[in-house]
């Protein structure tokens, strides 16, 4: 061809043409690739069979008496009752400002998460006010009422760990010690607000 722009032209609608035929193609092969070593691993699949295991199983059961390493071992810190589980708790574990190093550093520590996890929805002094409710969310009860004023320091700790009704539960989010320290700023919270009178529930 004489003219070499209609040539290239020619080319390129070739090579596009050869290329937009491969799509929609399948093939059963392995792809191909340079270096084949990151395909080919050798490793376990479920249900699969093992000739290391004694038991000829590759899914490994679980190690009878295992807990997760951050696991709390004292049933009473973890669940806020008491050893047969019938009773919360009445006042929070002493062990609890041992681990903070102390009461004061324990309550620091819990107005900082109160802050960041509670103060949303219950408002920073615990009023039920918080940010969410001026955007539209459920308001949550004052804590300054004499329901939760009373309540056992256990059912607290309980309520953050599992949730209640329409509030989520922090199990997994904020870790057993913390959570312990919030309840105990939550008290202190209510001691300040004492005098402060009750709104209705
Ligand atoms: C997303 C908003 C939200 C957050 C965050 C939140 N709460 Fe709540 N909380 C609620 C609502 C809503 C209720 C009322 C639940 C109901 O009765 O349906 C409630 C109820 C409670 C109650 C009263 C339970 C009862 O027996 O009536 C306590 C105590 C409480 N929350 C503590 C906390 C603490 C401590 C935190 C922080 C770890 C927290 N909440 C975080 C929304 C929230």
């Amino acid at each position: 061809m004489r003219n070499p722009i209609r040539a290239t032209l020619v080319a390129v609608f070739v090579l596009v043409a050869a290329l937009a035929g491969c799509r929609g193609g399948s093939s059963g092969d392995a792809p191909i690739g340079g270096i084949r070593n990151m395909h080919d691993q050798p490793r376990y699949e479920n249900q699969g069979r093992s000739a290391f295991f004694a038991d000829g199983r590759m899914m490994r059961p679980q190690v009878f008496g295992a807990v997760a390493r951050e696991m709390e071992t004292d049933t009473r810190i973890d669940t806020g009752r008491d050893e047969d589980g019938t009773t919360y708790l009445l006042a929070l574990p002493e062990e609890i400002g041992q681990r903070f190093g102390g009461n004061d550093a324990m309550l620091l520590r819990g107005e900082e998460r109160f802050n960041i996890y509670c103060a949303p929805c219950h408002g920073r002094t615990g009023d039920g006010k918080g940010i969410m409710v001026t955007r539209g969310m459920l308001a949550p009860p004052s804590y300054h009422q004499d329901r939760l004023r009373h309540m056992p320091d256990g059912q607290l700790y309980a309520t953050i760990t599992n949730g209640i009704r329409n509030m989520p539960g922090y199990y997994s989010q904020i870790p057993t010690d913390d959570r312990w320290a919030i309840v105990a700023y939550v008290r202190a919270l209510q001691v300040s607000q004492a005098n402060v009178p009750v709104e209705a529930p």
